[in-house]
């Protein structure tokens, strides 16, 4: 699989009060209307039974200059830290929002499938912007890459 290229995200999440977010690169447009989206979460993470519990979630599209957000949202030894130092807003669901992302897509959980280790969170899309026009970060074959010139 890691011979597809993808675009990486931070999905977030917020559970009573508590702000979470983990690195995704399963993101994927599903459906123009009704707008939705879908990520597959590992049922492993911790994010997962907070989304369960939550129902909303916020994908934040990251930037070239991000791939340092993307290693740490990926870190089980930073999962206590990960916000720290990062600007951030409030989405419309109350999910965090990572300023210095490119888009973000601000969602309420309409479904949740089953995939093996995985599940398939469905979301409707409540706000969705773009921060910026900046040059994506790509992930292929385990690796951070960009966009050539
Ligand atoms: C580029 C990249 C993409 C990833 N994509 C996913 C994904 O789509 N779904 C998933 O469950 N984990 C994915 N992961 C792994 C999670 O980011 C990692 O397990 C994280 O520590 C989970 O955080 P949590 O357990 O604190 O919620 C990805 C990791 C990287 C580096």
């Amino acid at each position: 699989m890691g011979a597809f290229a993808t675009g990486v995200t931070v999905v977030t999440t917020r559970l009573e009060g508590k702000p979470h977010g983990f690195t995704a690169n399963s993101f994927t447009s599903l459906s123009l209307e009704p707008p939705l989206v879908l990520v597959c979460v590992d049922k492993k993470t911790t994010a997962h039974p907070m989304l369960t519990r939550s129902r909303i979630f916020a994908v934040n599209i990251l930037a070239a200059d991000q791939e340092e957000v993307s290693r740490k949202f990926a870190d089980k030894a930073q999962e206590a830290t990960r916000f720290d130092g990062l600007r951030t807003a409030t989405g419309v669901t109350g999910a965090p929002l990572i300023e210095g992302s490119l888009a973000y897509a601000d969602c309420r959980v309409v479904a949740v499938h089953d995939g093996g280790d995985h599940s398939i969170f469905v979301g409707l899309v409540e706000d969705l912007a773009t921060w910026q026009d900046k040059p994506p970060l790509l992930f292929h074959k385990g690796r951070y890459r960009g966009l050539a010139p």
